[in-house]
């Protein structure tokens, strides 16, 4: 496979950082996009690659970073897009509209504004692939973090919509979803986890199945990356399909996509 341009958000550290790694191993240039200048910073220089300070909840810093990369090195073809953040905070009484506004914010528009960034270059340069970062959060429900599992829902029904929308400019997006990893933001939650027993999934795991997305040539996918299982592609049941006035099955033409049981 040839060299190719890859832009990493959260690329300081964790994911982000391991993935850039791997690329970088395999002979690709990569771009990491964080708000960490100083971890960033070392990352890049230990790849050969480059820096940029954006915080992904900036429209304008995503879209003026985005396009530095391009222009920097004259294409872009890997778009991994995975910062993100907890929340630390519910919808009852401990709700906090400041925090759930950054929150939003990273987890969610920051991916919006990543793939928003990345579409002219991908076709400029013929296609390309997008990983977003969600989480087994977005796959199921997560009763004590509401806001967080939301906002990975939220991206894994992007990616799974885009997916279609964008296959015939030979763009694939897939979506990352894995359960507890061996990174800094579990910090908090490391010894309830440990105490109750979860197993924690190595970084280097993680990395390997984000890669395996990139080249799947799947698009429109959750990735599922559960604890000592293989990365699956998690498979969601269809809708059941609508039926007529007198109870006949009907067969709308379907404008919107959406699968059927
Ligand atoms: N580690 C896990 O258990 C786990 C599980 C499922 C999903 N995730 C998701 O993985 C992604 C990566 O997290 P990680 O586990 O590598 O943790 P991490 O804390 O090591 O990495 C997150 C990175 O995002 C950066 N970041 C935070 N806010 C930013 C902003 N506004 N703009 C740009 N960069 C910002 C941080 O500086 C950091 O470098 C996140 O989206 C997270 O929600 C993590």
């Amino acid at each position: 496979m040839s060299a190719r341009v890859a832009l990493v958000t959260g690329g300081a550290s964790g994911f982000g950082a391991e993935v850039a790694r791997r690329l970088a191993r395999r002979g690709d240039d990569v771009v990491l996009l964080d708000v960490d200048e100083e971890g960033g910073r070392r990352v890049a220089d230990e790849l050969g690659g480059t820096f940029l300070r954006c915080d992904v909840s900036d429209y304008a810093q995503v879209m003026a970073t985005t396009a530095e990369a391009e222009k920097a090195y004259g294409a872009l073809d890997l778009v991994f897009l995975n910062a993100g953040v907890t929340t630390g905070f519910g919808v009852d009484g401990d709700f906090d509209p400041v925090a759930y506004r950054r929150v939003m914010g990273i987890n969610l528009d920051g991916v919006v504004y990543g793939v928003h960034a990345a579409l002219p270059a991908m076709r400029r340069r013929g296609g390309g692939a997008i990983v977003c970062t969600a989480s087994m959060a977005g796959l199921t429900s997560v009763p004590l973090d509401p806001v967080y599992s939301a906002n990975k829902h939220a991206v894994v029904g992007l990616v799974r919509s885009l997916g279609p929308a964008l296959a015939p400019q030979n763009i694939t997006i897939n979506a990352f979803c894995p359960g507890f990893a061996e990174t800094a933001i579990i910090g908090p939650i490391r010894h309830m986890l440990e105490d109750s027993g979860v197993p924690i999934i190595p970084v280097e795991t993680a990395g390997e199945a984000v890669l395996q997305a990139f080249d799947s040539g799947e698009t429109g996918q959750a990735y599922l990356l559960q604890a000592g299982l293989e990365p699956m592609v998690y498979r969601f049941r269809g809708i059941p399909g609508p039926k007529n006035a007198d109870g006949t099955p009907a067969q709308p033409a379907n404008p919107q996509g959406w699968t059927t049981e």
